[in-house]
């Protein structure tokens, strides 16, 4: 049994001859929120309409809660709440007459109604139809439609699309607050880094149905540590004069006739201009850069070529 709430193994996704998702490894532990990134038509949402059983995956394994998706679907699905894409809801009907039609369905006491309102910050508006809320305050609807049965998962694919920074910001909250409040796990998908980065504490990017980055977002981040750059005309040999030499270098890119080595103290710096004089390189110039994380999703995904 698996010590993650999700995990698939080699999960891909055929449409037609092509594969739109490919032998992927979805490791999701418990209580943490999982950010799953990719530009679109990555494969977000077809991997996630898997994992809902919503559609057959064409080779590979899904476990969830430890069960095979293939052999406990109603079993895993009780316990799992989703949002894909925009929600499904009775226009005219209030958001509590929504709700309420969901929980006679599926056998819920209706007290939890009050609840998911009032977690979602919908009670103020939760007796006028539907028809005149705002998107973000729709967006929040389906995720109380998501959240009445209490899932010990909860699937949203792309929850802020379309809404404003302040609608954003109103979802990001509820979201971080769920696995500390009742011990829920998070999956939640998104084009944009800069919305998964402040409340992941996971990350998975996938990019042309590919994982191409699985880890802690601490892990993600670390990647943007500040390095140091040595312009010099020569960087492959000076930076092979310097590992010779004991430091840790590379040369970053050719075109920019560019050393890269990690943030040293003055003295070693020092050090190092030394070694690369004696060796006849000159040094034009020494500067320390960030990558941004943004840099890093650019990279990772290869966009940064298309543009
Ligand atoms: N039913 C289908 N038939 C054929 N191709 C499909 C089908 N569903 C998805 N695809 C293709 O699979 C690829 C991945 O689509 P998917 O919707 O999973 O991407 P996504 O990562 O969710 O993107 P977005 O950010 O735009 O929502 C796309 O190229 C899409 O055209
Ligand atoms: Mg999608």
């Amino acid at each position: 049994m698996s010590e993650y709430v999700i995990h698939t193994q080699q999960l891909t996704r055929r449409f037609g001859k092509r594969e739109f998702v490919k032998r992927i490894n979805l490791q999701v532990p418990g209580q943490q929120i999982y950010g799953f990134l990719g530009p679109n038509g990555a494969g977000k949402t077809t991997t996630i309409r898997m994992l809902l059983g919503l559609i057959k995956s064409t080779s590979g394994e899904i476990e969830i809660f430890g069960k095979k998706l293939k052999d406990q679907r109603m079993e895993i699905l009780k316990d799992i709440g989703s949002l894909v894409e925009s929600p499904a809801y009775y226009a005219h009907l209030s958001a509590y007459r929504n709700l309420e039609i969901v929980t006679t369905m599926r056998g819920l006491p209706t007290r939890r109604i009050h609840e998911v309102l009032d977690l979602v910050r919908l009670t103020k508006d939760a007796y006028r139809p539907v028809k005149g809320y705002s998107l973000g305050m729709r967006q929040r609807l389906g995720i109380a439609m998501a959240l009445i049965a209490n899932p010990k998962l909860l699937i949203l694919d792309e929850p802020t699309n379309g809404l404003d920074p302040s609608g954003i910001q109103e979802i990001r909250e509820l979201i971080m607050s769920l696995p500390g409040a009742y011990g829920m796990t998070v999956l939640v998908s998104s084009h944009l880094l800069s919305e998964i980065e402040q409340i992941a504490t996971y990350v998975g990017i996938i990019n042309q149905g590919e994982m191409i980055f699985q880890g802690t977002m601490k892990e993600l981040t670390a990647k943007s540590k500040p390095q140091l750059f040595i312009e010099t005309p020569d960087p492959v040999l000076a930076a092979g004069a310097l590992i010779q030499h004991g430091w840790t270098a590379g040369a970053e890119s050719i075109e920019q006739n560019e050393v890269v080595t990690p943030i040293v103290d003055r003295q070693q710096s020092s050090e190092m201009i030394k070694v690369l004089v004696e060796h006849n390189h000159p040094i034009y110039r020494v500067t320390e850069k960030k990558k941004t994380l943004e840099e890093i999703f650019l990279e990772l995904t290869g966009k940064e070529r298309s543009l």
